[in-house]
């Protein structure tokens, strides 16, 4: 069976601060989102790589894909996304041809994943896994708390899970298409990725390895790691 990727890049990135769409924004002078389809066609096993663009950028997305150089076995279909990240995902996955029996979902806000960390994904999945994950161990304890409901006020603990047995998740996330695609039918709650989607229902979710260098840009200064993290690999 063939895979396919799914980038959603429809956000806005308010988290980053006043400007364009996160995904079009320029990382070493490329729109951060061509460095996250070129991660994604970058590994030979995939064959389609779909964007979910902003609603009203699908066209300037389409020519950005065309003004940069991508590998030509690789396949590219531009989608206009939705108002949430589970909808844009939801409407890339309606994109895909039959023939793609694993899909792939990579947030446009990853562009520096590697591409052994790509491969590591689709390797499980062939291997049977219905949904696999990359994750790292965490650096920070984490609390869980009761949430202030003024801003700023101190916060209750109610936790502290024990940090050995956490993982931060990364994307790309593989799916078994047909266990995600009845994924995203089922579940209706509000969800921050994929695979818990899948977990909802059932089916056995997997972790492998990820990579630090997978982070993704959320604040300003996730783009100054970017900037250096890019810089580094073109010595
Ligand atoms: N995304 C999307 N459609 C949405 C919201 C998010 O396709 N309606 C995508 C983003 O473009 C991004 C990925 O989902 O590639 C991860 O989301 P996040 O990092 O939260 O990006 P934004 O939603 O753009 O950022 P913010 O939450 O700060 O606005
Ligand atoms: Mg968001």
């Amino acid at each position: 069976t063939r895979t396919a990727a799914v980038i959603p890049a429809a956000g806005r990135g308010v988290r980053l601060g006043p400007g364009a769409p996160k995904a079009l924004r320029a990382l070493g002078g490329t729109p951060m989102l061509i460095h996250a389809v070129r991660a994604m066609a970058a590994s030979r096993g995939v064959s389609l790589v779909v964007v979910v663009a902003p609603p009203d950028g699908a066209a300037e997305v389409r020519s950005l894909l065309d003004a940069h150089a991508l590998p030509e076995r690789t396949d590219f279909a531009v989608v206009p996304g939705g108002e949430t990240r589970q909808e844009s995902v939801r409407l890339g996955l309606a994109a895909l041809p039959p023939e793609y029996g694993i899909v792939l979902v990579h947030d446009a806000a990853r562009p520096l994943v590697p591409v052994d960390t790509v491969d590591a994904v689709i390797e499980a999945v062939r291997e049977g896994a219905p949904a696999v994950v990359p994750a790292v161990p965490l650096a920070d304890t984490v609390k869980q708390v009761e949430p202030a409901e003024v801003p700023g006020a101190p916060e209750p603990v109610v936790a502290t899970p024990e940090r050995a047995r956490l993982r931060a998740v990364q994307t790309p996330q593989g799916f078994d298409r047909e266990t995600l695609v009845r994924a995203h039918e089922t579940v209706t709650e509000d969800v921050t990725d994929d695979a818990s989607m899948v977990e909802r229902m059932g089916p056995a979710v997997v972790v492998v390895p990820g990579h630090e260098e997978a982070f993704k840009v959320t604040r300003p200064l996730d783009l100054v790691l970017a900037e250096a993290v890019l810089a580094r690999r073109r010595l």
